[in-house]
């Protein structure tokens, strides 16, 4: 029998036709061929494209997908693949106990192994709920076959008594409220619930908008791609070019490792900052960068994106929800007016196919009231702050959402602009935070600072978000909407709280969160990007002498495989052991019989 290998085009081919092993090429042949699939359709040579779908009744925010499949299906077939539909763990942010963050790399292994173990040739990734994207493109960067992005979209704007009500902002808005009594329970839900009008994911900047935004700056999806609202009936569309643009792209060879360069990379850092992202991009990019190979570090995002203008007007940093971001022109309008002003890189090749740079021309903002110009911004300056010191080795902070209010309370003594010092208070975990926050006894006033630990990776596990902690009601009631909050876990890119989180390494692993007192006075300086502990070195010493690692429960057998193999926020949340995987579909697994 001669060897065939030579003229096989596709992987999916190894299964679907393969006359050195015919047992197992009718194996293969006659399971798929029971459903809708024809002998000439599996063996000829079309690739077989998988779309791995993250959407379902579990994971909301994504259940558009669902929807989406036969538009993405005919765009496959019309361009002369085979779609085969596969679904996800569910990642579902507001539904996932104790947190979300814990099940991005569950969903990551488990897209690596059906990338690398079945007949497919490239992959429509569906994203939307925060932990989606990161984790879509994680997996494609690790198995590295041609994979293109496809965001399921925001909600429609959320409304409530004629002011724009945006998801997760108004949560952490109405909580104030609630504490000064203006609104009753009732009115509370009803508030939250009404930013939440159609199918999609969170309509203001938040993380998913956020991870939407940098797979499209990071190039691996179609240009305008991301900020399309689920319900239009451009998102139909974007659905049935992306499922034919990714047989092209199979046909080409254009893998995540020729899309995810350096380059792009620190063209997603710019554009984050231009739009108010959220925090948490830092850690998912981290991820998806250490899958693919590419070096960045965590002070990229203060080296590379803090003198960024904040361009985009939108919840939480400014006004607007996804909506007006669409139609004022979306991702390409916002890096259109940045590569204007020569602040991007244009030669990173894009899924399209085309340069960065080519499908920028002629984009800018149609709408500058909701994405403006880097001559004209919201603010100077608006990137992250990568903080160090004695409490941590790094943790960010969110320049963009710091008020005048916040900035003139606690950033404004004369001669000291941008340092501040305080008493630290100190929470265990949010159950110690709401079961104290209101105790008389620890005297919170305007010159406190609360810290929340054990929070992080390894603590929670999963790393919560939880670092945006609200003042007591009775100092809330005295006018004082945020104080500084501090923490080894994360927050939700909806808030507009100025915290300083992800600090790393996490107190339960024996960084220097985990010997703070309460009590002890602590300095912040913006100049410098450093907060430490004023604390003498003896006694931090003598306190880091007598700390013990804390026992931790596991509920679940992940949560115990997790909490051995995880890195910190500031690696990107990784299992350390399967970041030394690269390119796996380059080493073909063997036949199953
Ligand atoms: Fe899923 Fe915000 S909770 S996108
Ligand atoms: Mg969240």
């Amino acid at each position: 029998m001669s060897d065939t290998r030579a003229k096989r085009k596709f992987r999916s081919q190894e299964w679907f036709d393969n006359p050195n092993n015919p047992g197992m090429t009718a194996l293969y042949l006659e399971r798929y061929q029971n459903q809708e699939y024809t002998r000439d359709e599996l063996q000829s040579e079309r690739p077989v494209i998988g779309i791995a779908n993250t959407g379902s009744d579990l994971a909301p925010c994504n259940k558009i997908h669902v929807f989406l499949m036969d538009r993405i299906k005919a765009g496959i077939r019309d361009a002369g693949g085979v779609p085969m539909e596969f679904p996800v763990h569910p990642i579902q942010e507001t539904g996932k106990r104790p947190t979300a963050a814990l099940d991005r790399n569950l969903a990551y292994l488990s897209l690596v192994e059906v990338l690398h173990g079945y007949p497919i040739d490239g992959v429509v990734l569906t994203t939307g709920c925060d932990k989606t994207t990161p984790a879509m493109l994680m997996g494609a960067a690790t198995v590295d076959i041609p994979a293109i992005a496809l965001n399921g979209g925001p909600m429609l704007d959320g409304w409530w008594k004629g002011k724009r009500a945006g998801s997760g902002t108004i949560v952490w808005e109405s909580r104030r409220l609630l504490a000064e009594g203006k609104i009753d329970y009732d009115e509370f839900i009803s508030r939250v619930c009404a930013s939440a009008p159609s199918l999609g994911h969170c309509n203001t900047m938040g993380t998913a908008s956020t991870m939407n935004a940098m797979a499209e700056a990071l190039g691996m999806t179609l240009p305008g791609s991301s900020a399309i609202p689920a319900p239009f009936r451009e998102r139909m569309a974007m659905a049935y070019e992306t499922g034919k643009r990714i047989v092209g792209m199979v046909h080409e060879d254009l893998k995540p490792s020729d899309i995810l360069t350096r380059e792009a990379f620190e063209n997603a850092i710019v554009v984050n900052s231009a739009i108010g992202g959220s925090t948490n991009a830092p850690p998912h990019l981290q991820a998806v960068a250490r899958h693919a190979g590419v070096p960045l570090q965590v002070t990229d995002w203060q080296t590379v994106g803090f003198d960024v203008p904040l361009l985009l007007n939108m919840q939480p940093a400014g006004e607007y929800l996804g909506e007006s971001f669409f139609r004022a022109g979306g991702v390409p309008a916002v890096m259109g007016e940045l590569a204007k002003a020569g602040r991007l890189h244009t030669a990173p090749i894009t899924a399209s196919g085309r340069t960065m740079g080519e499908t920028l021309e002629g984009r800018e903002s149609v709408d500058t009231g909701v994405i403006r110009t880097v001559t004209d911004p919201m603010r100077e300056n608006a990137g992250f702050l990568v903080m160090s010191g004695n409490l941590f080795d790094s943790a960010l902070m969110k320049t963009s959402v710091i008020s005048d209010e916040f900035r003139q309370r606690f950033l404004s003594e004369p001669g000291r602009e941008n340092v501040y010092e305080a008493t630290a208070v100190v929470f265990e975990g949010p159950e110690d935070y709401h079961d104290r926050i209101n105790d008389p006894e620890l005297g919170i006033d305007e010159r406190t600072i609360l810290f929340i630990r054990n929070v992080g990776c390894v603590g929670y596990p999963g790393s919560a978000e939880v670092v945006n902690m609200q003042p007591p009601d009775a100092v809330i009631r005295q006018g004082v909407s945020h104080l500084p909050t501090v923490g080894d876990g994360r927050q939700s890119g909806t808030s507009e709280s100025p915290s300083i989180l992800n600090a790393s390494p996490e107190a339960v692993v024996g960084g220097g969160l985990a010997l703070l007192q309460t009590g002890d006075r602590v300095r912040l300086d913006l100049n410098d990007s450093r907060m430490d502990a004023l604390v003498k070195d003896a006694e931090w010493q003598a306190r880091r002498e007598s700390w013990t690692k804390p026992e931790l429960h596991n509920q679940t057998p992940w949560q115990e495989i997790y909490r051995t193999h995880v890195g910190q926020l500031a690696d990107g949340g990784c299992l350390e052991l399967a970041t030394a995987y690269k390119r796996v579909a380059s080493d073909l697994p063997r036949d199953n019989h």
